[in-house]
């Protein structure tokens, strides 16, 4: 497998001044806090009832495969993808995308779709799955047939479960339940946490 690009640097079409640049890179430690603040706002702090949460709890994304867009020294934008069994195929499961409202249209959300799937393939991926609105996802080539025979663990809607082969065929007849196989997410053991002071 070879390694993801860290680092791309875009210029949005619509505008051409300095303001408009943004760049993707590998998400940092030190992007979660941003991140999640992100993910609040754009989903509301019910997201991790949502099914597709099952496939993450308490996982770590792919391996490089979590990407982070930077404007003007802000988090704006983030993308993850995940290792998932789907039936008896390997494939990845993409999301959540998104994107911060006030630098929404400038061509930050496809950038991050473009760069996640070219360093997906690149790692040697098959096949990308995500729950999403058809309408914006078949622009990177994302269809509902190609993940017809599948399921999630939990309330979907049908039409949103979409397929991307990143290898001709990597879905065809798939058949059966998304679950996750990617590795645990660990914490530091008790004995590496820095104490805490109390005040009282
Ligand atoms: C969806 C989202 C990531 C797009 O980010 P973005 O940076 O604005 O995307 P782009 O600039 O690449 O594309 C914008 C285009 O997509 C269209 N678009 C955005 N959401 C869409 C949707 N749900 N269905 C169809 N088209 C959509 C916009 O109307 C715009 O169209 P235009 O190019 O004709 O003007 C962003 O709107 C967002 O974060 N939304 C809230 C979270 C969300 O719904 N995430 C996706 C589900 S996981």
């Amino acid at each position: 497998m070879t390694t993801a690009t860290t680092t791309a640097l875009h210029q949005t079409d619509t505008d051409n001044t300095p303001a408009a640049a943004f760049a993707i890179r590998e998400e940092r430690a030190h992007d979660i806090a941003a991140r999640e603040t992100l993910l609040d706002v754009c989903f509301g702090v019910g997201r991790n009832a949502r099914t597709c949460q099952r496939l993450r709890d308490g996982r770590v994304p792919a391996q490089g495969l979590a990407f982070s867009a930077m404007h003007q020294g802000r988090l704006v934008g983030s993308v993850r993808l995940w290792n998932v069994d789907a039936g008896d195929r390997r494939a990845l499961v993409l999301g959540p995308l998104a994107v911060d409202a006030s630098v929404r249209a400038l061509g930050i959300g496809a950038a991050l779709m473009n760069h996640a799937i070219a360093a997906a393939k690149a790692l040697g991926h098959g096949a990308i799955i995500l729950l999403g609105d058809e309408p914006y996802y078949a622009r990177f080539g994302f269809a509902a047939a190609k993940a017809e025979g599948l399921s999630l663990p939990g309330p979907f809607e049908r039409h949103r479960l979409l397929g991307l082969e990143l290898r001709p065929g990597a879905l065809n007849h798939a058949i059966g339940l998304i679950v996750p196989n990617g590795a645990a997410e660990t914490y530091p053991a008790a004995d590496q946490v820095a104490p805490v002071a109390c005040a009282a």
